[in-house]
């Protein structure tokens, strides 16, 4: 069984699109292994023990599960809205999941792997972490979130993490998929070979939480609590035979702020108590706003519920994984998404499918023809989108898929273009192939409504019943008989006037920012102006030191959606700084180690706070669409190119 999991949310937080990402992208995972007809379990659910809870609670002067009843609902309330279809919820306060957590702990103090001890550090109660010394950041704050920290020594339970180093190390050594992306991985990797300590597991300063069995002055610690969270939903400890057949999850999908817990802590419970290792841990990337990451403690969160009350929920669950690479941070702007909606959604599907749809009315009484064998057949290219799309979307590189379905929509539109079914439509001699032109083409669009409807399964759908063709299925070519009906046309998706989008939530001014960076960045000097015509000369060319640079380095820009920082060796002493526009065509793991052309004798300039010495060359429409200029290996480092 392809067994799913998002994270639990903190109950007493406010439901934002960051939280959004995660269920958006778990939920889409699970509705593309149900459309390949695989058995899934999508688990999702509330965190809600704690200290701030208990906290939040007193001050209103309500129990903390009061609290905790009422507070949940905004996170079922937004998930519903939001077409995230769990198959089960999961409340860490459920006596179900009190039952697993007592169960796990009481197996692992019986192993030996939990004692009683006690402990001292300094703890962060807005992240409920502790910290030695060493790890506080350099003003004596928590590494995390910079907020202060407080001494606290107590007696803890302790679990044995230190025993399970090696056997960690060992797991993602040999498993390479067991971490993603890469680079959190190799994150991990270094942070386990620094050496694990034990744990402390259990508190006694306050007292929501689960009770540590035989000894209720002590809670457990909420990390172990909540993590235990995926072995209750998969039917721990009493349904031996559902567990049997879900655990071990297909994949947690995770933020990257929760990573530790997830791929260090959690890998070490399991393995002590004999329990199967899931097989993945994905760790996404943070919406930002303006470069810092959206969360309540900066105040800078956008409200889901208004999104989808301004545009609907899929063309926002489209967004999200269309706009960020998966993995990657990115920057949400209201801006960028009213872009993707007119670009993506309403000019290249929703026209292309109301063209079809009319012309299969006009010409063939609206219903599916024949195929023929004059019509140019389009099953080859297909077939390569779908063969990309689910190599991708079993990847969770939900941009790429996103990618190769466009590309078949790029497609299609050409194809009506170059086979012209209205000329066909007035020479009876052609009727036949006109026939086979408008089935490919309601073929395509049948493929394609299979393909998006994981990630927008209300407009997938009414696409897929437009067509008369509504039942879900793996997508391969075929389609139905000739003769069935389409179904009601409706718009799928009408484009959002620039005037609205610009009233609501300062799009308007997100795109005069935007504006500005370009007007910057397009400012820079680069190629001398010459003669009347707009020919150079060798001297001007010459002007240009073009030079082979080998990529060392490269990182996102926080708060730009396209930019990336690369550290490029240009045969200099050091290493320059070169920013390049290429984010949304490469990830920053992609670029390293690779050989590119630099153009060497720019006038620096600073792009989102980076100054740049340089620039690469790249080819490609669009900045999705960009290849690197290869330069063959050989030359060194700084050799020119002329
Ligand atoms: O961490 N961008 O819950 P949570 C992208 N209860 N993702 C974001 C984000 C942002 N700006 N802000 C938050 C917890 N998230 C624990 C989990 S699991 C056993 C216990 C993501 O409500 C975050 O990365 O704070 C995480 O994946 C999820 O929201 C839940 O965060």
């Amino acid at each position: 069984m392809r067994y799913i999991t998002t994270p639990i949310y903190y109950v007493n937080d406010v439901p934002h699109i960051g939280h959004a990402y995660t269920s958006v992208a778990a939920d889409t995972l699970a509705r593309f292994y149900r459309l390949l007809g695989e058995e899934t379990f999508l688990l999702t659910g509330t965190d809600e023990h704690g200290q701030k809870v208990e906290t939040s609670a007193k001050a209103e002067g309500i129990e903390p599960i009061a609290l905790a009843d009422r507070v949940v609902k905004r996170f079922q309330g937004v998930w519903e809205r939001l077409e995230i279809a769990p198959d089960d919820f999961i409340r860490t306060t459920e006596p179900r999941h009190a039952k697993a957590v007592q169960h796990l702990f009481r197996e692992l103090e019986a192993k030996g792997d939990i004692y009683l001890g006690s402990y001292e550090d300094w703890y962060c109660t807005p992240c409920e972490s502790y910290w030695t010394e060493l790890q506080l950041d350099d003003d004596g704050h928590c590494p995390d979130c910079h907020r202060e920290v407080t001494k606290l020594a107590e007696e803890s339970y302790f679990f044995r993490m230190s025993a399970y180093q090696e056997r960690l190390l060992d797991h993602i050594r040999s498993h390479p998929d067991f971490i993603e992306p890469e680079v959190r991985r190799n994150e991990i990797l270094r942070f386990v070979e620094g050496g694990l300590r034990d744990l402390s597991i259990s508190r006694t300063t306050f007292s929501w939480g689960v009770p540590v069995p035989d000894n209720p002055q002590h809670v457990v610690y909420v990390w172990f609590d909540a993590l235990i969270n995926y072995l209750t939903g998969a039917g721990y400890p009493d349904d031996a035979a559902r567990f049997a057949r879900q655990w071990p999850a297909r994949v947690h999908v995770i933020g990257k702020d929760i990573l530790r817990f997830h791929a260090v802590y959690w890998p070490c419970f399991l393995l002590a108590a004999g329990l199967p290792l899931p097989e993945q841990i994905f760790s996404h990337g943070w919406w930002t706003i303006d470069g810092a990451k959206m969360s309540k403690s900066v105040g800078n969160v956008v409200d889901p519920n208004a999104i989808i009350d301004a545009y609907g929920a899929d063309p926002f669950r489209y967004f999200l994984l269309r706009e960020a690479t998966f993995g990657l941070d990115a920057d949400f702007s209201e801006a960028a998404l009213v872009r993707r909606i007119n670009a993506d959604l309403a000019n290249d599907l929703g026209n292309l499918a109301s063209r079809v749809l009319t012309m299969v009315r006009r010409y063939e009484e609206g219903r599916w023809p024949e195929a023929d064998a004059a019509a140019p057949p389009l099953a080859d290219e297909a077939a390569a989108a779908i063969g990309q799309w689910r190599e991708a979307m079993a990847r969770l590189a939900f941009h790429e898929a996103l990618k190769s379905v466009w590309r078949l929509i790029g497609r299609l539109n050409q194809y009506v273009v170059e086979s012209e079914p209205w000329a066909l439509a007035k020479e009876e001699a052609a009727r036949p192939r006109l026939r086979g032109v408008l089935r490919n083409l309601l073929e395509g669009l049948r493929l394609v409504a299979l393909m998006v409807s994981p990630v927008m399964p209300v407009k997938g759908r009414e696409l897929l019943t437009q067509l008369g063709s509504p039942e879900p299925a793996t997508p391969a070519w075929g389609g139905p008989p000739a003769g069935t009906p389409l179904g009601e046309a409706a718009p799928l998706f009408p484009r959002i006037e620039v005037e609205r989008a610009a009233g609501s939530k300062g799009a308007k001014a997100q795109e005069e920012k935007k504006k500005k960076v370009e007007e910057t960045s397009n400012s820079r000097e680069t190629v001398p102006k010459s003669t009347a015509d707009g020919r150079i000369n060798i001297d001007d060319f010459a002007r240009v030191a073009l030079r082979v640079g080998v990529v060392r380095e490269a990182e996102a820009i926080p708060g730009s959606d396209k930019l990336l920082a690369l550290t490029v060796d240009v045969g200099e002493e050091a290493p320059r700084t070169i920013v390049a526009g290429i984010g949304q065509s490469y990830g920053a793991e992609a670029v390293v180690g690779r050989r590119v052309a630099v153009v060497a004798n720019l006038k620096p300039a600073k792009l989102f706070g980076v100054r740049s010495e340089g620039m690469v060359l790249a080819t490609g429409d669009g900045p999705d669409h960009l290849t690197l200029i290869a330069v063959p290996d050989g030359p060194p480092p700084g050799s020119r190119i002329r």
